[in-house]
């Protein structure tokens, strides 16, 4: 490992802070540039992201050992022209940085070398990622946080933002899932982060706590919740039965975007289940989640934290923008990752049925339980019926047309355009980007944060083209054909 110092400009007495970058996101490669071939130009939205962040944190660059041998002189000549100082380069890890042990090794003996405390080093790195450290006089053990954590972000705004609330990342949050736990077990509401979308939490096993929460949603009665646990002991006393099926996906696919209705025990009070029989049950992946529900103890009844009827929450940011002032506390773990709500599944038929498809998807439960039906197919009992999937949801106030062929709209200026895949045709209204690589999974973890920065333009009409019907693009169609308030292509037209 070779470390190259330079001098450190900043004023600040708190020196012992640092953000670990990764060369690469240094280049301009983002969205909006991202058919700029010319990558030796420095990205906008970091420059601007660490112009912010300079005062107070030390910037380390973590430079791969098959790139030329420092930092480029062109690089950091533009880097020097944007005003940003680096404190050093670290140079002589890997290409993919984060999961190398040598980067870790080459983090650990700068900081040593430095003085740094554990808890105050943050790593930035491609994808919109952060990692921060826990302590390590203190390990936090039995818990899901014994590990570095890593959190994702839809922009690097977001990012600093998050850094910048988060002075002390590891402790910060720790202390605020511990006193959103207190405060889930005295009846409170808690909003938190989960890897879909923000849940709007109270604890399932107390009806006056679950009421408040259809009131901060202005949420029918009549659309049952699901109840969020952090393992399965937790859920064995929720249901009267579990399914061998029900069991395999489990298995499979717990903890992560998979919910599964069961018919519910008399612990689960009738408001959360909207008095159905039933109760959908699911295990987040998200270690936040997880922790805030073991530390609470109790199973938490989650809705996603938006008004309802209206576009999901992937930040924190999304849900105080709708439900400021109508919930507890909040956990800000950043950007969800998947992005878009869990797949339903419903055990309640003589088949098992997909009541709304979400992240994980029917051929991978299929390839695990053999045949189910898909939420297109009629049912033919009325039990496997999901009474929240009203044919509008998740609508933007602007309103939303599927159309066949974007470019249609290309000349006017009022119109969003959501985008998947790269375009050719110049739009002279704004563009978000699902994915410029085409894919599904990337369109999903941008869906509602690009319909939501659409939305806040004032524009006349949003459009967008579905995507390929396969994997999760299933599901985006769905929360798209929703949100357009159209169960099908081409039933709605712009009025
Ligand atoms: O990813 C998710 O599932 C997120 C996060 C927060 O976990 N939660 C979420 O909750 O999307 P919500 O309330 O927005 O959607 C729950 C869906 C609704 O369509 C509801 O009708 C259905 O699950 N559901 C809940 N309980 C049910 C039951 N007993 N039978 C049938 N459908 C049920
Ligand atoms: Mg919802």
């Amino acid at each position: 490992m070779a470390i190259q110092h330079r001098a450190c400009t900043t004023d600040n007495d708190d020196k012992g802070s640092v953000i670990f970058l990764e060369k690469k996101i240094l280049l301009d490669e983002s969205y909006r540039s991202g058919m700029n071939a010319d990558h030796k130009s420095l990205n906008k939205e970091v420059v601007s992201a660490l112009l912010e962040v300079q005062d107070q944190f030390l910037l380390v660059i973590l430079e791969p050992s098959n790139d030329t041998p420092t930092l480029d002189d062109h690089v950091h000549a533009l880097l020097l022209e944007s005003g940003i100082h680096l404190f050093a380069t670290l140079q002589g890890m890997g290409d993919s940085l984060v999961d190398q042990d040598s980067t870790r090794d080459c983090i650990e003996q700068f900081s040593q070398s430095n003085g740094i405390p554990a808890e105050r080093r943050y790593l930035m790195h491609a994808g919109l990622k952060v990692t921060c450290f826990p302590r390590r006089t203190q390990p936090v053990t039995g818990t899901f946080l014994s590990e570095p954590l890593t959190l994702s972000f839809h922009t690097y705004a977001d990012m600093v933002s998050w850094i910048l609330t988060h002075p002390n990342a590891y402790q910060n949050l720790l202390n605020a899932l511990h006193s959103a736990a207190e405060l889930l077990k005295q009846g409170g509401l808690v909003a938190f982060p989960t890897e879909t979308v923000y849940g709007l939490g109270a604890d399932a096993t107390n009806p006056s706590a679950v009421e408040k929460i259809f009131a901060a949603k202005k949420r029918p009665f009549f659309d049952p919740l699901i109840v969020h646990v952090s393992n399965r002991e937790q859920m064995l006393p929720l249901v009267t039965e579990l399914p061998k099926k029900a069991e395999m996906l489990m298995d499979q696919f717990w903890p992560g975007p998979l919910t599964i209705v069961l018919p519910k025990s008399s612990l689960v009070p009738a408001i959360v289940t909207a008095g159905f029989p039933s109760v959908a049950i699911r295990m987040p992946s998200n270690p936040l989640a997880l922790e805030l529900i073991r530390l609470s103890g109790k199973p938490i009844a989650a809705p996603s934290a938006n008004l309802f009827g209206c576009t999901s929450p992937t930040t924190a940011r999304h849900v105080v923008e709708q439900l400021q002032g109508s919930y507890d506390a909040i956990i800000d773990g950043g950007g969800c990752t998947v992005g878009i709500e869990s797949t339903v599944i419903t055990f309640l038929g003589e088949t098992p049925r997909i009541l709304r498809p979400g992240g994980i998807d029917q051929k991978a439960i299929e390839s695990c339980i053999g045949k189910v039906l898909s939420e297109q197919q009629e049912s033919t009992d009325d039990v496997s019926t999901s009474p929240g999937m009203l044919p509008s949801h998740y609508a933007t106030a602007t309103k939303l047309l599927i159309v066949e062929d974007l470019c249609d709209y290309a000349s006017r200026p009022d119109v969003g355009v959501l985008l998947f895949g790269q375009s050719e045709q110049v739009f002279l209204g704004p563009v978000e980007y699902l994915s410029l690589g085409s894919d599904p999974s990337e369109a999903a973890k941008r869906l509602y944060q690009a319909m939501r920065r659409l939305d806040s333009l004032s524009l006349s009409l949003l459009v967008v083209k579905l995507l390929p019907e396969t994997g999760i693009g299933v599901a985006v169609n769905n929360r798209l054909m929703k949100a357009a308030g159209s169960p099908s292509l081409g039933t709605r037209k712009e009025d």
